[in-house]
């Protein structure tokens, strides 16, 4: 097998795998062994991240467990280091952590949009401030960071937060971009669309008992190839981001959503007239 990322080192944020399979934290890490990398899967929940080790092993790859809540300072310059001390740097790190919280601003509690922050922004800034000295040192590193199409359109639901917070995650992104290119470190966001994972199923299954066939229709019918995207599609384009391939891709946005954000939905009433 061609492995693109053979002798680098790569600290994945979010890689535990749920019992039900992997997402796309999992299968990041999962691809990123089977290339080659030293992969340290990160978790608040270690048995996720050991799921994670024991599927990148069955692929072929190396895989090393740290545990690891992205909320606290102390616990992600703790993977930090763990991760550095095998090859003195960490060339690749992804920040995966995402939570979704439904409401508008009316009925989100302040807690609520705080965490939303902390988790889905201020994770990545952490890892970035304790990765980025690193990479500065070595002269090279890849940031990927997953952030999903909510950052860039509007949709119909009540998600202020997740929008809100994901657009922050990708111009955080940007700014890295930009001020560390000449350090010969490269950041890129990948906007997931709707993804078919196996923890979203089990979730909706939970919400729809019912209905849940036809929800999952309606999500595929919904992208335009007319199916939901895998966690190995996110794996795929953050691999390829990682890579020596996406040397001169630095800054950007790549959907990773089947063309979803070009779709124009019509409008629904929203009032009687
Ligand atoms: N699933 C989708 O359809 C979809 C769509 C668009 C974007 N995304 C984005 O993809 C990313 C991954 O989502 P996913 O649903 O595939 O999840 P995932 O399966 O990758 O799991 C995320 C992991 O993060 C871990 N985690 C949660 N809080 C943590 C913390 N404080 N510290 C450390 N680890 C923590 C969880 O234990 C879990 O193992 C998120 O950023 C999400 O916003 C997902």
């Amino acid at each position: 097998m061609n492995r693109p990322l053979q002798s680098r080192t790569a600290l994945v944020f979010g890689a535990g795998a749920a019992d039900v399979g992997p997402g796309n934290g999992a299968a990041i890490a999962i691809r990123m062994a089977q290339h080659g990398a030293l992969v340290f899967a990160a978790d608040r929940d270690p048995d996720a991240a050991r799921r994670t080790q024991r599927l990148a092993q069955e692929a072929g790859g190396r895989c090393e467990v740290i545990e690891a809540d992205v909320c606290l300072e102390s616990s992600v310059r703790d993977a930090v280091q763990c991760a550095q001390a095998a090859n003195g740097t960490v060339d690749i790190l992804v920040n995966n952590v995402g939570v979704v919280l439904h409401g508008g601003p009316e009925e989100l509690a302040v807690e609520d949009w705080d965490r939303a922050f902390a988790l889905n922004t201020r994770s990545a800034f952490l890892a970035l401030k304790h990765v980025l000295p690193l990479m500065t040192k070595a002269g090279r590193g890849a940031i990927v960071q997953v952030s999903s199409i909510a950052a860039a359109r509007a949709g119909d639901g009540a998600l202020c937060a997740y929008h809100a917070s994901k657009a922050a995650l990708n111009a955080l992104g940007m700014n890295v971009a930009m001020q560390y290119a000449a350090r010969g470190i490269r950041c890129n966001n990948i906007l997931l669309g709707l993804m078919d994972t196996a923890l979203v199923r089990q979730q909706l299954a939970v919400a729809h008992p019912h209905g849940l066939d036809h929800l999952l229709a309606t999500r595929h019918a919904t992208c335009p190839t007319g199916a939901m995207g895998s966690p190995w599609d996110a794996a795929d384009a953050a691999a390829f981001l990682a890579s020596d391939a996406a040397r001169y891709i630095n800054g950007t946005d790549i959907f990773v959503d089947g063309g979803l954000h070009n779709q124009v939905v019509p409008a629904t009433p929203r009032r009687q007239p």
